[in-house]
């Protein structure tokens, strides 16, 4: 079984390789190619995966080769990965200084940032699409670039269903829940949906019934966990629901706003500065044994820790606990995914995939993300309760948004891009979408295709 990984050179790709050592099953990852632009990082990183195996107790290590040619790493690939970053952290920190000057939220995926990030990047994923289905014309394509609900609509025009996007939020949140409910996570069903970033847990039903109420009635278990603390207990008894985190963006809005403006830099700055040290110094491919693994690890650890820490500032929670650490893991989502469908060993998880009919206030080709059956034939979603009407209104409202990155991706029009900007919901004036795509398209090169 041969994994191509684009963007090899990424910064969590060893997590990847990580879940590859530990699978010892049949039909595994036997060859894993590294595409990447960068030939400075995918040095780094294939360093760190020699380092994870030669590992004491590692046996039979997927063999890694590495390339910056592109139709060269798809040749052949059963299986791509496709977690680039178009304009890179350099990029991210653009998105979020140049909304959070314009008062309006500045983040990686959510509000005029994702907007920004997702009109330079659906040109480049759709181009990528079209070379997959040209040099490997079998493969399924596991999309983690983010924004991941519009990027994976925008490669699924070309490929279809064989793109199937994934993200590790959803999954650490049903974790999260089951855990404190006393329930096993493979035996609980999570009642979750929406779009990426953007969803509601709306039960979680162990042996046929539904133990979530148990959990909103229960004051101190929900000052026990991530959500809970972030959301507190009296709003998300209101909502009778647990949002995914980043609904943090939109209920407490205001504040965040103002803690990200107030904060020494963005965390795309501090990533940027961050990996820039890592990649330059320790990630070098002369150091010794284990050593690029460790400052990979001390890295990555630093970076983990401080994950979303204005917005548990803004909610008056200290650090992260040990337990709300342990996210989703997306390297074991997108394993599990893909030994599903290679296996047709059938699995339950939440994924983003076409709509099809499930939420009937969008339509079919919509990417939403939801609960979905695995098997060799691909993800099927299941069908679900509809959303509530103030959820249906953001999920619409962020729909409408994304589909006008689609438009003004194609079109190169300036007005669609405007509108994308000004029909989000977390930005509140035309005048304001005005000036956004003026001061990113004056900070990007990858936006010079908008006239
Ligand atoms: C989660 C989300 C990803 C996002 C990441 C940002 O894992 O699911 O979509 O990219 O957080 O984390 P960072 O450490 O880069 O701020
Ligand atoms: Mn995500």
């Amino acid at each position: 079984m041969r994994l191509t990984i684009l963007g090899g050179g990424g910064f969590r790709v060893p997590l990847v390789y990580g879940a590859l050592l530990g699978d010892r099953g049949e039909g595994r990852v036997s060859h894993v190619t590294l595409y990447d632009e960068d030939p400075g990082r995918l040095t780094a990183m294939t360093r760190v995966l020699a380092d994870q195996a030669a590992a004491p107790g590692v046996a039979d290590a997927p063999a890694v080769t590495a390339t910056g040619d592109l139709d060269e790493a798809l040749r052949g690939a059963d299986f791509v990965f496709s977690a680039i970053r178009v304009g890179g952290l350099e990029g991210r920190a653009a998105d979020e200084r140049i909304a959070l000057a314009e008062g309006v939220l500045g983040q990686e995926t959510v509000g005029a940032g994702g907007i920004a990030y997702g009109l330079r990047t659906v040109p480049v994923v759709r181009e990528i699409a079209r070379r997959i289905a040209r040099a490997a014309p079998g493969a399924w394509v596991i999309n983690f670039t983010n924004p991941a609900g519009v990027v994976t609509e925008a490669m699924a025009e070309v490929l279809g269903d064989r793109v199937i996007g994934i993200c590790d939020s959803p999954v650490g949140l049903g974790r999260r829940i089951a855990r404190l409910l006393g329930a096993r996570p493979r035996d609980a069903w999570i009642d979750y949906v929406g779009l990426n970033h953007l969803g509601w847990v709306r039960g979680l039903h162990v042996g046929g019934r539904d133990e979530l109420p148990r959990l909103l009635a229960d004051e101190v278990a929900l000052e026990s966990f991530e959500e809970g603390r972030l959301f507190g207990a009296e709003w998300l008894r209101s909502l009778g629901a647990i949002p995914n985190e980043y609904l943090h963006y939109y209920y407490f809005n205001r504040d965040t706003v103002r803690a990200y403006q107030e904060a020494e830099r963005t965390r795309g700055a501090f990533l940027r500065d961050q990996q820039r040290a890592f990649y330059a110094g320790t990630g070098r491919p002369d150091g010794p044994p284990g050593s690029a693994l460790a400052a990979w690890d001390r890295t990555r650890a630093e970076r983990e820790a401080t994950y979303m820490s204005e917005n548990r500032e803004v909610a008056g929670v200290g650090e992260r606990e040990e337990s709300d650490l342990e996210s989703g893991g997306y390297e074991q989502v997108a394993l599990a995914l893909m030994r599903a469908i290679a296996r047709d060993e059938r699995a339950t998880l939440i994924l983003n995939v076409r709509n099809r009919g499930t939420l009937s206030v969008l339509d079919a080709e919509a990417v939403i993300e939801v609960p979905c059956l695995v098997d060799a034939n691909g993800a099927h979603p299941v069908a679900v309760d509809p959303l509530p009407l103030h959820a249906v209104g953001l999920v619409t409202s962020v729909k409408a948004a994304e589909r006008e990155v689609l438009a003004a991706a194609a079109s190169g029009a300036r007005a669609d891009a405007v509108k994308a900007f000004a029909l989000h919901p977390l930005v509140d004036s035309v005048a304001v979408a005005r000036r956004l795509l003026d001061g990113y398209a004056k900070e990007h090169p990858g936006l010079g295709y908008l006239r």
